[in-house]
């Protein structure tokens, strides 16, 4: 399975912050907003990912990752020319997608919770084995912000509405998505949504339609931040640095997780840790070979 990070769009919301830096690059905390969801499809076992973002932000993202071998990765980037919505992003990599499976995450949802990585290779295991979607849904107070999902009695989604005025439900459809690769002959009869966008939800809404979406909720033991507005960049940052400064674990340290996969040896850490000397990010790597070679003793 491949995994896409739509990592696009102008940002205006958050004007004058966007102005010059890609959205995705700015920072929740101690890394780059990007890291967060880049984690999440190391997490559900994706290796292969490619960043879709506008072309003259490119180089930047380029310089951040490389080829992504230093993280036991292998990124490619693609331009998407006009930001002309979600679901035209996930358009432009059908070439490089081809016949797999793909997972396809956010570039601004931040995703937190016991047992993530469990639920993530579930997901991916259903969609690998019988074809179709999978969306996440996820409980909020302001469900009218997001694309919303209606459960009937049994729990299955009968319908799904992008940021409806009178919402029917709290569940708000997640910025994370699995898809079979029939996912790109469907984009191309999407009819612009009345923002003049070509909508994510209206891909989700064909597969409900063939009955071909499952639905995953996340429950209360997660987290989930939109880093869409000033505020929700704020609170995911604080998030980030209560639960980092109390466990003295850190959440999306790419090094960590590739590691911990065993995509990346202790050599590659050390060399990093010397990349980022002088940082905490440095000593917290640092300390992850150094338990590893206790652990030998
Ligand atoms: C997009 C999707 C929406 C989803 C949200 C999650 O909205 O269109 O369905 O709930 O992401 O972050 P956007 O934030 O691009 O307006």
């Amino acid at each position: 399975m491949k995994g896409i990070v739509l990592a696009g769009g102008r940002g205006t919301r958050l004007y004058p912050l966007t102005l010059v830096t890609n959205k995705h690059l700015l920072p929740v905390y101690n890394k780059p907003m990007v890291y967060y969801p880049i984690s999440v499809l190391m997490l559900a076992g994706i290796r292969e990912i490619a960043i879709v973002t506008n072309p003259e932000d490119i180089d930047q993202f380029r310089r951040l990752f490389g080829n992504g071998k230093e993280l036991g990765l292998d990124i490619t980037y693609i331009p998407q020319n006009a930001p002309r919505g979600l679901a035209d992003a996930v358009y432009q990599v059908r070439e490089y997608v081809g016949r797999e499976k793909f997972m396809v995450i956010l570039g601004d949802n931040i995703f937190y919770g016991h047992n993530l990585p469990k639920i993530l290779q579930e997901a991916v295991y259903h969609v690998e084995n019988n074809g179709g979607a999978v969306n996440f849904a996820y409980w909020v107070r302001d469900p009218e912000r997001f694309g919303v999902v209606e459960f009937d009695d049994e729990g299955e989604p009968v319908r799904l509405v992008e940021k409806p005025r009178y919402p029917r439900s709290n569940w708000a459809v997640v910025g994370l998505y699995i898809y079979d690769e029939t996912a790109f002959e469907r984009i191309e009869k999407i009819e612009p949504s009345a923002r003049g966008e070509y909508e994510i939800t209206s891909l989700n809404e064909m597969y409900l339609e063939e009955n071909k979406l499952s639905f995953y909720r996340l429950g209360r033991g997660f987290v989930w931040f939109d880093a869409g507005t000033y505020d929700a960049f704020l609170e995911a940052s604080n998030f980030v640095a209560t639960i980092e400064d109390r466990a003295g674990l850190m959440i999306a340290c790419l090094e960590e997780i590739a590691y911990l996969n065993g995509w990346i040896d202790e050599k590659t850490l050390i060399r990093r840790a010397k990349l980022f000397k002088g940082t905490e990010y440095s000593t917290y790597l640092k300390n992850i070979v150094s338990e590893y070679v206790e652990s030998l003793k």
